[in-house]
């Protein structure tokens, strides 16, 4: 098993916390793992937002609760609130031009931002359920954008590292001839 999948299988979604601070350097060191992540035309066509002062944290997390999931995100240390922001394509790429990969190139830096974090002994959750006007109202997040995910994070109240539950490899692929 190479180092990058033993880390991958211990990265899960954490939803208990235990009451540790999070240092803002181990929030800028995941951010700079997300901005290493590829993008298309390598626009990097997001922005962070972070919570970490614990005022701004009991607004994130008020706002991060849906009416039957999330409960638990009270207990996150931090929250960082990514938007899609413009994609800056150049104007010599017009076929680049007929397609928005933003949602991918978001993806992909979520994921190395969790990584990351896992590697930092953090837990993380990523959300896409939380109240989009009410956390752009509060933390003054320009209107014409839009949140496209929020990830909670914060030290892990439990080390125990779930069995992955994924579908079977098998039914994943289709080798072409
Ligand atoms: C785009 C996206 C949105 C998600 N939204 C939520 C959420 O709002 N609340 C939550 O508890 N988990 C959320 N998750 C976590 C998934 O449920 C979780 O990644 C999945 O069940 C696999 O489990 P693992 O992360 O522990 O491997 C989200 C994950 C992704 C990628």
């Amino acid at each position: 098993m190479t180092e990058l999948i033993k880390v991958m299988q211990q990265r899960q979604s954490c939803r208990s916390y235990s009451d540790k601070p999070v240092e803002a350097e181990k929030i800028v060191s995941c951010i700079n793992a997300a901005c290493l992540a590829p993008s298309a035309c390598n626009t990097q066509p997001y922005h962070f937002y972070v919570a970490h002062a614990p005022e701004a944290v009991t607004v994130a997390a008020e706002y991060c609760k849906g009416e039957k999931v999330n409960k638990w995100v009270e207990q996150a240390k931090a929250f960082v609130i990514i938007t899609q922001e413009h994609a800056d394509i150049p104007y010599n790429n017009p076929e680049a031009h007929k397609r928005d990969f933003r949602q991918y190139d978001i993806g992909l830096m979520v994921e190395n931002f969790c990584l990351e974090a896992t590697e930092l002994g953090l837990g993380t959750c990523i959300l896409g359920v939380f109240n989009e006007e009410k956390l752009k109202a509060n933390f003054r997040i320009p209107s014409p954008k839009s949140i496209a995910l929020v990830i909670a994070m914060g030290y892990p109240a439990e080390s125990e590292i779930r069995k992955k539950n994924r579908k079977p490899l098998e039914d994943m692929i289709t080798y072409l001839r």
